[in-house]
């Protein structure tokens, strides 16, 4: 199937860096969110992330123009009409995503493909709710979405090789390699880094080592290109806890549970970077330890 409109539903960290992706490889993208501000700052993310690249050379200041006259916005689902795909970023939450499916049965051709970026819910069960399981398919993209090179690619129980085959070709397109997970709770990469994360905050609320210890100690000692501290207010603490609240109930171990210094974080609406408060304070720079 030949992709050549491209829809995304939710304009928030990673929604902006696939339409940024996507229209920067040369797709015609809409970008829906429900919030008017949340579209407003999408766009001056993608335009501010284009700038430095047109600082650095690597894009005109026409190319930026003639790109982003690609992107079009809107809080109405009816301009995702004409889509070839519909990839969803909306927060990690079952409910959330089924209520979006099915207010795009409407909207959907019967070829359109429906896709998720969730990082670690069921594809099978989503693609139960989508109303066409077999053009269901998770594509999981990692934050920032213009510089990861990873696409993670899974199949649910119901989906054809021609959605397969048509997302992995659909990846390559927009300069990703893909890995091809089975559909099983935090697919590869979330299965292994959330809870090295997670651990790093039960060894911070057991007084293992403070905040910056923690970090530093990963990036210089294990290579890492951030702390893992860091990396979990850059992801956002409510997708970090959602992720580790379903490998923990489904796969059933405590292995998975989630630090209860998580939970109170998230409760406290510390969120990271995007509410500008987790482990780490953003209001000055450098960033300062908040605990
Ligand atoms: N959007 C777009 N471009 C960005 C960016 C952003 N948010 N942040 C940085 N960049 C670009 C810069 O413009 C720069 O581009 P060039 O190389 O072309 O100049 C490049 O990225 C490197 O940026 P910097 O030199 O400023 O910063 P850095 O070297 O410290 O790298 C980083 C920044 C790429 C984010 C790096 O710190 C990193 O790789 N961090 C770990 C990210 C990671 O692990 N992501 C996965 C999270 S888990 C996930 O996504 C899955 C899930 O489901 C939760
Ligand atoms: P986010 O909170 O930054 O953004 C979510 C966006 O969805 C917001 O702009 C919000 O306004 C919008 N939204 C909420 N309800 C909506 C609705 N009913 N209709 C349309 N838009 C709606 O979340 P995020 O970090 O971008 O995560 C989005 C998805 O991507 C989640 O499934 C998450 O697990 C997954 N993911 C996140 C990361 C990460 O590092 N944060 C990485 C890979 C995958």
């Amino acid at each position: 199937m030949n992709i050549g409109k491209i829809g995304v539903i939710g304009g928030g960290l990673m929604g902006n860096g696939i339409a940024h992706a996507a229209v920067a490889s040369g797709f015609e993208v809409t970008l829906v969110d429900a919030f008017e501000a949340a579209l407003k700052k999408a766009l001056a993310t993608i335009d501010k992330n284009m700038e430095r690249q047109v600082i650095k050379g690597a894009m005109t200041e026409d190319e930026k123009a003639a790109t982003l006259k690609r992107l079009s916005s809107s809080t109405d689902y009816r301009q995702l009409r004409g889509a070839d795909i519909i990839i969803e970023a909306v927060p990690e939450n079952l409910d959330i995503k089924k209520s979006i499916y099915k207010e795009l049965q409407e909207v959907m051709g019967p070829e359109t493909i429906l896709a998720s970026n969730t990082s670690s819910i069921s594809i099978t069960e989503l693609g139960a709710c989508s109303g066409r399981p077999d053009k269901f398919i998770g594509m999981h993209f990692f934050n920032p979405v213009p510089v990861m090179k990873l696409v993670e690619v899974i199949r649910g129980l119901a989906t054809s090789d021609t959605t397969y085959q048509t997302i992995c070709a659909l990846a390559e397109k927009l300069g990703k390699t893909t890995a091809t997970a089975q559909d099983s709770p935090g697919f590869i990469v979330n299965r292994i880094l959330c809870p090295m994360i997670n651990e790093a905050i039960f060894a911070l609320s057991e007084g293992v080592g403070d905040v910056l210890s923690i970090d530093t100690g990963m990036k210089l000692g294990a290579s890492h290109p951030m702390g893992p501290l860091t990396l979990a207010d850059f992801v956002g603490l409510d997708t970090l806890l959602s992720v580790m609240r379903v490998m923990h109930a489904d796969l059933g171990e405590d292995k998975y549970r989630p630090a209860p210094l998580l939970i109170k974080l998230v409760n406290a609406g510390w969120l990271g970077h995007k509410s500008g408060r987790g482990f780490y304070d953003y209001s000055t720079t450098p960033p300062k330890p908040t605990l």
